[in-house]
């Protein structure tokens, strides 16, 4: 794998988690190009605090110039990325899937798809894996433990890419965090809303998030 100060990720919502993607991405050597829904200069303040390591840029500029790439957008927009200038790329979805935000989609509701099955639909060229999902977003630089701390939090990951599996493990490792592939998309049900594993979020290790991984059982439709 490439070394990370050779590398630019691309960040597309500028929130919670965007902005605090940013700043880990940074802290482990990476340049980063940062879009929210409206114009670059609307995030001025968020780039002088992240310095010069980092640019805003509209979504489609991020998408274009990031080797790969972060959205960190709520689905209700999961119809409104840049589907050609993500083509070909590895981009990470934090997105979980909240009925009170988002509204209902049938197909979630219903168990016959993930939300991250219908980000890689829309993104049939791309490497859709889930990731961050399960952390709050001001405790990714602050919640991760050396490699073998006994109560080292884990955090699930998916796709149906290897490679893209492995570029969130590094990133997991590098931040202080233990890996759990729950591959293929299909299966990252289990790790949902309302699942053992969602539950847990804060506190689960390795061991614990796999046991609650088994331990889920479809949903009632919503
Ligand atoms: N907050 C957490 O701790 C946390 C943790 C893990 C996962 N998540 C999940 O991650 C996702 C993002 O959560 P968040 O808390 O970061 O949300 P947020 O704070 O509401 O931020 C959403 C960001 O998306 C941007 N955005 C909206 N539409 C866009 C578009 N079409 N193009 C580019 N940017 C767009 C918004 O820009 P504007 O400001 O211009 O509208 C905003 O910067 C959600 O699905 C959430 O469930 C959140």
């Amino acid at each position: 794998m490439n070394t990370p100060s050779a590398m630019v990720v691309g960040i597309i919502g500028a929130g919670e988690v965007g902005s605090q993607l940013a700043r880990a991405a940074i802290q482990l050597g990476y340049e980063v190009v940062i879009a929210n829904s409206r114009k670059p200069e609307t995030l001025q303040g968020l780039i002088e605090e992240l310095g010069p390591s980092a640019r805003a840029a509209t979504a489609a500029e991020a998408a274009a110039e990031g080797d790969f790439v972060v959205i960190a957008v709520p689905l209700q927009l999961v119809n409104n990325m840049p589907v050609d200038e993500l083509a070909g790329k590895v981009v990470l979805d934090t997105n979980n899937y909240m009925i009170w935000r988002d509204g209902h989609y049938a197909e979630i509701d219903e168990g016959r798809k993930t939300v991250y099955e219908l980000r890689q639909e829309h993104l049939p060229r791309s490497k859709v894996v889930q990731a961050f999902t399960h952390i709050q977003a001001p405790r990714i630089t602050t919640a991760g433990q050396r490699a073998g701390a006994p109560r080292r939090l884990a955090l699930p990951v998916s796709s149906n890419y290897p490679e893209a599996v492995q570029l969130v493990s590094w990133l997991y490792d590098q931040l202080g965090f233990d890996a759990v592939n729950n591959s293929p998309l299909s299966e990252a049900w289990r790790s949902a809303p309302g699942q053992p594993a969602w539950s847990a979020l804060q506190h689960q290790t390795r061991a614990e998030l796999e046991d609650n991984l088994t331990k889920a059982r479809p949903l009632p439709p919503r």
